[in-house]
C-alpha cells in the first residue's frame, strides 16, 4: 500500500505527519511512501532529505491524496482535503469526531475509513506507544515555558554576581497532566521555584520529583473523574481554590495554566482580579487558550498585556516547535502502523477485534463506528482506603487494604497454630526445621513488600533476587577443598560436584553483583 504525506493545509501550522527517519521504517514494513513537495519545509525537513529516505516526492496535493492508500496528516482535514479523499483509502490523523459531526459525515459520505488518533484509548498501556496527545502536549509544556522565558524580563535561576543577586524567578503551574508536568521539569531545569497545583491529589508525587512543589487546596475533596481525568469540584472546593490561587498570583512571576476537563469548558482559574494583583512584569502562559481559556482575560492566539502582566494565548504551541512535535508525532504513526500491519508486508489490517484499534476506528468503510465501546480492562485497582491509615507501619501504601477484624486474625492464628501442632507431631524433625524457616521468610518476605512504596517494588525485586544468591553459600561449602583445592580437583570421585559448585558459583555471582547495579541504577533514577 502507499502511504501518502500531504502538506498541511491549515494557517501557521509547520508540522509535518511523518519524517524521514520513519519514512525509512515504513518503508522496511512494506509500504510505499509519497509525499508532498514542500510538506516538511517548516519543520526542517527538505524533499530531499524524504527522496534519501526511500520517499516519492509528489507535486500538488490533489496528485498526492489521488495516489494514496493511507494518509497520514496532523490537523483536522478541511472539507477540500476529503473532497481529494478516494473511497476505501484509510485516513490517519487528528479528527475530534465529537466536535466536528459535519466532517464525519462528509468522510462518511466519502466511503473512507477513518482512524482518529485523538480517539486512542489512552488507558490501555499497550497504546501508549501510540498517543499523539500525550506526545505534543509534552512538548506544548516545554514550549509554554519558552514562550515565558521569552518575554519574562529576567533570569529563570537565581544568581549571585558582581553586579548584585538575581533571585530566582517563582513559577506556578495549574495543572499537573501531561502539558503542566513538561512545564514543571522544564521551569526547573532552567532554575526557576516551581509550585504547582492539581486538583488530582495522586499527582503530588510526581509534581516533587520533577522538582515542583504541590500546593494543595485547603479542602478537602477527591478530584479524580476516572480514567486519569478531572471532574468539576464542588463550590466549597472552588472557593477554597480561588483563595488559594489569588495568593500564589501575588507571590509569583510566571502562572502557566493547563487546567483540563475532557469535554468541559476550560475551569476559569485566574480572574482579573488576580491578574491585576500580579507584580508588573509578571507573564502567564495560558494553555487553554483554545478552550476558552483558564484565565479571565486571555485572548486566544494573541499575546497581550493587561496590568502590566503579558498574557500568551498561543494556541499553536506545538507548531512552534514543529520539528520535535512532527518526530514525535511520526513516531506515534509508526508505532500505529506496526499494530495496523502485524505481517509487515505492507498492507493495512484494521482489526476490529483489537481494542486500540477500535477505539480509533471512528468510520469503517464509510460506516460511522463512533463513539467506540469502552475497552476491556483488567479488573479496577481496589480503592484506596477513605480515612487515611494513622499507624506510621501504613506509610508508603500503594492502596491501603481494609485491616483484618480481630475475630478473623485470630482464627487465621489459631488455623496457623494447629497446623503447626500437627506438623510437629507427625513430621520428622529435621523438617520442621525446614518448615519454620520458610514460614519466617515467608513471613519477612510479605513485611518487605507490603512495606515499601509500590513505585520501588522494581528496585526491592532486584536487591532480593541478588541477596537470593546466598545460594552461593551452598556452592562455596561443596567446592571447600579437605586438603588443596586444584591439586586433586579432577581425581577425586566428588570432582563433578564441585565442577557444578564452581559453575553455580560463577552464575550466583553475576545474579547476585548484577542484581546490586541493576537496584543501584533503578534507586539513582528517584534521587534528585
Ligand atoms: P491533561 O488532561 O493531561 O491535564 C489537565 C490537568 O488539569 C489534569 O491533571 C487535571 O486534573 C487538571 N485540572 C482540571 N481541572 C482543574 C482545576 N480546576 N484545577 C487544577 N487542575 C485542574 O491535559 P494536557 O494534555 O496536559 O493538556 C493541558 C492543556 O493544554 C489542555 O487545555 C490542552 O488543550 C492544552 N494544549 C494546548 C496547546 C497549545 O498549543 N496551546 C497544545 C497542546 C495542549
Amino acid at each position: 500500500m502507499r502511504i501518502g504525506i500531504p502538506a498541511e493545509t491549515r494557517a501557521g501550522e509547520k508540522r509535518v505527519a511523518s519524517v524521514p527517519e520513519i519514512v525509512e521504517k515504513l518503508i522496511k514494513l512494506g509500504f510505499s511512501v509519497a509525499v508532498e513537495s514542500g510538506a516538511g519545509d517548516a519543520a526542517n525537513f527538505s524533499d530531499d532529505s524524504y527522496r534519501a529516505a526511500g520517499a516519492e516526492i509528489i507535486e500538488g496535493a490533489a496528485a498526492l491524496w489521488a495516489g494514496a492508500d493511507v494518509v497520514f496528516k496532523v490537523t483536522v482535514p478541511t472539507p477540500e482535503e476529503v473532497a481529494l479523499m478516494r473511497a476505501g483509502s484509510v485516513l490517519i490523523g487528528f479528527v475530534w469526531p465529537a466536535q466536528n459531526p459535519e466532517l464525519m459525515q462528509q468522510l462518511a459520505a466519502q466511503k473512507v475509513t477513518v482512524l482518529a488518533i485523538d480517539c486512542l484509548p489512552r488507558m490501555l498501556s499497550r497504546a501508549q506507544k501510540m498517543d499523539a496527545l500525550t506526545s505534543q502536549a509534552g512538548v506544548a509544556g516545554y514550549r509554554a515555558v519558552i514562550e515565558a522565558a521569552n518575554v519574562f524580563g529576567r533570569f529563570f535561576n537565581g544568581q549571585i554576581t558582581a553586579a548584585g543577586k538575581v533571585p530566582p524567578a517563582k513559577v506556578f503551574i495549574a495543572g499537573a497532566g501531561v502539558a503542566g508536568l513538561a512545564a514543571i521539569g522544564a521551569a526547573a531545569g532552567l532554575g526557576a521555584i516551581v509550585r504547582a497545583n492539581d486538583t488530582r491529589a495522586e499527582v503530588a508525587d510526581q509534581v516533587k520529583s520533577l522538582g515542583g512543589e504541590f500546593v494543595k487546596v485547603d479542602y478537602e475533596e477527591e478530584g479524580g473523574g476516572g480514567g486519569g481525568y478531572a471532574k468539576v469540584m464542588s463550590e466549597g472546593f472552588q472557593q477554597a481554590q480561588r483563595e488559594m490561587y489569588a495568593q500564589q498570583a501575588r507571590e509569583v512571576d510566571i502562572i502557566i495554566t493547563t487546567a483540563l476537563i475532557p469535554g468541559k469548558p476550560a475551569p476559569r482559574l485566574i480572574t482579573a482580579e488576580m491578574v491585576r494583583s500580579m507584580k508588573p512584569g509578571s507573564v502567564i502562559v495560558d494553555m487553554a487558550a483554545e478552550r476558552g481559556g483558564n484565565c479571565e482575560l486571555t485572548e486566544p492566539g494573541q499575546v497581550v498585556v493587561k496590568h502590566g502582566v503579558t498574557i500568551v494565548g498561543y494556541t499553536d504551541l506545538n507548531s512552534r516547535l514543529a520539528k520535535q512535535s512532527s518526530t514525535l508525532y511520526a513516531t506515534n504513526l509508526f508505532r500505529l502502523t506496526e499494530e495496523l500491519c502485524k505481517t509487515k508486508d505492507g498492507i493495512i489490517n484494521v482489526n476490529m477485534e483489537d481494542d486500540a484499534i477500535r477505539g480509533l476506528t471512528v468510520i469503517k468503510d464509510g460506516e460511522i463506528t463512533w463513539p467506540a465501546p469502552a475497552p476491556k480492562l483488567p479488573a479496577a485497582a481496589p480503592k484506596p482506603a477513605e480515612k487515611p491509615v494513622a499507624a506510621p507501619a501504613a506509610k508508603g501504601h500503594g492502596a491501603a487494604s481494609e485491616p483484618m477484624s480481630v475475630g478473623s486474625l485470630a482464627m487465621v492464628f489459631g488455623i496457623g497454630a494447629l497446623l503447626f501442632l500437627l506438623i510437629g507431631a507427625y513430621a520428622p524433625a529435621a523438617f520442621l526445621g525446614h518448615f519454620t524457616v520458610f514460614v519466617l521468610a515467608c513471613f519477612v518476605g510479605y513485611m518487605v513488600v507490603w512495606n515499601v512504596t509500590p513505585a520501588l517494588h522494581t528496585p526491592l525485586m532486584s536487591v532480593t533476587n541478588a541477596i537470593s544468591s546466598i545460594i552461593a553459600i551452598g556452592a562455596l561449602v561443596q567446592v571447600a577443598p579437605p586438603q588443596t583445592f586444584l591439586g586433586n580437583f579432577m581425581d577425586r570421585p566428588e570432582g563433578w560436584i564441585r565442577g557444578l559448585a564452581v559453575l553455580a558459583i560463577v552464575l550466583t555471582a553475576i545474579n547476585m553483583f548484577g542484581g546490586f547495579a541493576v537496584t543501584r541504577r533503578m534507586l539513582s533514577m528517584f534521587r534528585k
